[in-house]
């Protein structure tokens, strides 16, 4: 048979092979028709006017007019690479995950991104960065869209648009690096203490990569595993740079902006290309799934919250390799759709609130920015498991369906039974009686101990990576207008650590506060003592 052309994403497309994307020898329009000019409008005489019968004129202008699609209103710049996942078995005791299997090779692709700035930003700025993978495993595709950062700004997804709306460039000039987006982003997280923990972690050496390659990736939340027996642990995600994590100093990466603004692209891709395949151990931290959902007294339930690998050890679960790049950017890094809802069997979500929004989030962006209900069907975002839905039609619909109508139990479709293996233990083991809870507005007391954790984060750092973390809040802070906000910021670090506190006020040329903010009552946890951090702070 003749070689037929497969996509990206190994996707057969059934149509013939050719050197390019496109088929046959000749320049044709879209239909088909074999064109002799492109280079000239039809018109009326050599001085014209231009004829509106032209067709192809018409054709070519208008599908130009449309070749942009909506950048994604968070992680606009990205960079993506095909790779390859292969499983260890050492997580089949808590997951029954069919990819985690030993041996087992599951293709992947992967998405690094920038959060705030714009498709066209540069890469090496200060900011958390996005860790997307998709695994495109026999059972259907599972999606681990996590950040370099294990902590997030919010507890609660409620709140995504404002903490966003306040890194954003300010709408009346939209200049990111002057009045007064530094502002709003101050005003945000010095009133909103529980983005301090995210906050310490984004004034450090993580949040200015030195390549993609040696970032850490996190899960950030905990999810629900499953094993064969139906057995149920909670567990975060990691994964680790085989090159380990490094960074950039602050002066580079503000020479590199400037210099080469694709830094961490070019990086990622000429390693590929030179055989230097990047790799990534995933890991898992693994819980008790008990009814308080909290290990040594920290609650799971709350993203702005780790657990210290001394009291949960990272358990190697298999590596992945980046050995292949994109083809087309567009094809596959712009129209790739990542979904924290894409899980298999085996991994389940948690009731954490900021987990809950991104639920409804993710698929609802994509519904405009890929232009409607069928981008399930782009080829990068194609299923490696046969699929077989009820959903049928809609804009850009691509399949043929054939049969009769789509709806079950159906006495003439002549088949299509479900599966056995249907109830896997992962969809129904979420509950909670939530039935009988009443409805409220607020989040546990659990949630209200800020600072205990960005202080540990503090003392974890090398005198040098102290010195860069004051120099980063200094830095950023300066180019504050407010001076009402600088100070409230000061009062925030008052509680994390007064050293830190008085560090950044001398940056700043501004008195040190002692410690103000007073959350309502918490008991910190016991753990957190183990390993360094106390509550509340000196
Ligand atoms: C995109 C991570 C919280 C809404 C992304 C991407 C990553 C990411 C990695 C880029 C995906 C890609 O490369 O295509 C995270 C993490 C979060 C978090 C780790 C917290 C732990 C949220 C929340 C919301 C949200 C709370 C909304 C309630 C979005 C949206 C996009 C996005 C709308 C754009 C998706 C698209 O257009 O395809 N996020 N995010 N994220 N995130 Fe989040």
């Amino acid at each position: 048979a003749a070689p037929r052309t497969v996509t990206p994403t190994g996707v057969d497309t059934g149509l013939p092979a050719t050197s390019k994307s496109q088929q046959g020898e000749y320049l044709t329009t879209a239909q088909g028709l074999r064109l002799y000019d492109t280079d000239h409008s039809l018109k009326a005489g050599e001085r014209g006017p231009t004829l509106l019968q032209d067709h192809h004129l018409r054709e070519k202008i208008m599908h130009f007019d449309h070749e942009r699609i909506p950048e994604r209103v968070v992680h606009a710049r990205g960079f993506g690479a095909h790779g390859v996942f292969v499983g260890y078995g050492t997580a089949a005791k808590v997951c029954r995950a069919d990819f985690l299997g030993r041996g087992t090779e599951t293709p992947v692709f992967v998405r690094f991104s920038t959060v705030v700035g714009s498709r066209g930003s540069a890469d090496t700025v200060r900011d958390t960065r996005g860790f997307a993978t998709k695994f495109y495993t026999r059972e259907g595709t599972f999606d681990l869209v996590g950040n370099n950062i294990p902590v997030f700004f919010i507890q609660d997804g409620i709140k995504f648009p404002d903490i966003i709306h306040a890194a954003k460039p300010h709408p009346d000039r939209e200049i990111p690096q002057a009045q007064s987006a530094h502002d709003t982003f101050w005003d945000f997280v010095s009133t909103h203490t529980e983005a301090t923990h995210h906050v310490m972690w984004q004034m450090s050496d993580r949040a200015v990569p030195r390549s993609y390659r040696t970032m850490e990736g996190f899960g950030v939340h905990t999810f629900r595993l499953v094993n064969a027996d139906g057995g149920t642990s909670l567990a975060k995600f990691h994964w680790k740079p085989k090159a380990g994590v490094h960074s950039l100093l602050w002066e580079e990466a503000q020479l590199i902006n400037g210099v080469d603004p694709d830094f961490h692209r070019r990086d990622l891709a000429d390693a590929i290309e030179a055989g230097a395949y990047p790799q990534y151990e995933l890991g898992i931290q693994v819980f008790p799934d008990t009814q308080r959902q909290t290990f040594e007294g920290i609650d799971l339930l709350d993203p702005t919250k780790i657990v210290p690998e001394e009291l949960a050890p990272v358990q190697p679960i298999g590596m992945l390799t980046l050995n292949r790049n994109t083809t087309n950017f567009f094809a596959e890094t712009e129209q790739v759709a990542f979904h924290v809802g894409h899980l298999v069997p085996g991994i389940d979500v948690t009731d954490d609130p900021l987990l809950h929004a991104r639920l409804f989030s993710y698929l609802d962006t994509q519904l405009t920015r890929l232009g409607g209900p069928n981008f399930h069907q782009i080829p990068i975002n194609r299923p490696h498991a046969p699929v077989n839905d009820m959903l049928r039609d809609g804009f850009h619909q691509h399949a043929v369906h054939g049969g009769v109508a789509p709806y079950k139990p159906n006495t003439l479709d002549g088949g299509n039974p479900f599966t056995a293996d249907l109830e896997h233990g992962a969809f129904v083991e979420v509950a909670q009686p939530v039935a009988k809870a009443a409805k409220v507005r607020r989040s546990p007391a659990s949630f209200d101990d800020h600072f205990s954790q960005p202080r540990l984060f503090w003392k974890s750092l090398s005198p040098v990576e102290k010195e860069h973390t004051v120099r980063a809040f200094t830095f950023e802070l300066g180019k504050c207008y407010e001076q009402a906000i600088k100070e409230r910021q000061l009062r925030v670090l008052a509680n994390v650590d007064a050293e830190l506190c008085a560090q950044v006020a001398a940056g700043l040329g501004l008195p040190a506060p002692a410690p103000a903010v007073r959350p309502r009552k918490v008991q910190p946890s016991p753990a957190l003592s183990q390993v360094g951090g106390t509550w509340p702070p000196d």
